[in-house]
């Protein structure tokens, strides 16, 4: 590797990148396949018919929503605060719901992109127009912080599509204690666990025919290529999904199917790849029972209720301060 390391990098992902890229396996975090183009590519790969898990949870939210909306409610005014709010396709059965129930609640989205908090508002207020929403750009636990100072209100917090899967164990246990710290005694957090299964459905969901988890995964590399002017062939890069039904761990790599040097200028770096060497982009972590418990037990948390769907893909929890 020839390279002469930057002064100082303008921001986390070229500081990110470079340091996935100069030590060894190579690695990049799969945070920032989240562009325009690949918000765009997890759209469609949510519609696909391999894709598993959005299925799996809308199901569960149709089924149980009476139950689910109650529990929420519980009588009391209530914020329903959503972490990564994405089309809020799913967010909207609950929402329904609760009008349907005569709940007392804003909706607060929280999202990075304003771009996605827009569109959500302007849907959220054509197709349900009595749900008083009040999107929060930021952040999760900037303005988690921000928001449990502002109200006292009682707090739903709302986590969903298994995001937490994007995490590794110790990382989602920070994450869950992130939460737990926001969260007042009456407060609840609801989240999506997708669960282990037959390994060959998981490596289906996640190595599609069309290629289009392949283009989502390379959109890393097309990404740098455009915002670190970097010669990244994403043809000559091999997407290739692994599972191991021990662990629960799903893995997509990225592996060079040639020797080559890739030059990323702004980083002022010349990487090499060896013939069928490996770059980790992403895991999708598939949970138990077991794990779940441990994961809330571990971040201070206790499971209050569970849902889960017909063929038990896929569960949805409900957890309160332990
Ligand atoms: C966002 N996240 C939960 C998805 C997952 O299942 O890990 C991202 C994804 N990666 C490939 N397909 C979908």
């Amino acid at each position: 590797m020839k390279t002469t390391t930057p002064t100082a990098f303008k921001n986390a992902f070229e500081e990110d990148v470079h340091k996935g890229l100069t030590t060894y396996p190579k690695h990049l975090l799969s945070k920032y396949i989240y562009d325009e183009k690949g918000d765009k590519l997890f759209q469609q790969i949510m519609e696909m018919p391999e894709y598993y898990l959005t299925n799996c949870e809308f199901n569960i939210l149709k089924k149980y929503a009476t139950d689910i909306c109650k529990s929420f409610s519980d009588e009391k005014r209530f914020d329903l605060i959503e972490l990564g709010a994405g089309d809020g396709k799913k967010t909207k059965i609950l929402l329904k719901e609760l009008l349907r129930q005569n709940a007392d609640f804003n909706y607060l989205p929280i999202d990075i992109s304003q771009y996605v908090l827009n569109q959500l508002k302007a849907s959220v207020n054509r197709e349900l127009p009595k749900v008083s929403i009040k999107p929060q750009q930021g952040t999760y636990f900037k303005t988690l912080d921000y928001l449990a100072e502002l109200s006292h209100r009682k707090k739903v917090i709302l986590f969903l599509g298994s995001n937490i899967g994007n995490l590794l164990h110790e990382n989602a246990i920070d994450f869950l204690r992130n939460i737990r710290e926001a969260m007042n005694a009456d407060d609840m957090l609801f989240m999506g666990f997708d669960q282990k299964k037959k390994p060959q459905q998981i490596l289906d969901a996640y190595n599609d025919k069309t290629g289009i988890t392949e283009a989502f995964n390379k959109n890393l590399l097309v990404r740098i290529n455009r915002e670190m002017q970097a010669d990244f062939k994403p043809d000559t890069f091999l997407h290739w999904e692994t599972y191991d039904p021990e662990t629960g761990t799903a893995k997509s790599f990225l592996v060079s199917k040639e020797e080559q040097e890739v030059n990323i200028p702004v980083l002022n770096l010349k990487v090499q790849f060896d013939k069928w060497e490996s770059i980790h982009t992403e895991i999708s972590q598939k949970y138990d029972e077991k794990v779940v418990e441990w994961l809330a037990r571990e971040a201070g948390l206790k499971i209050e209720a569970r849902y889960s769907d017909e063929s038990d893909c896929y569960r949805n929890y409900i957890f309160k301060r332990g």
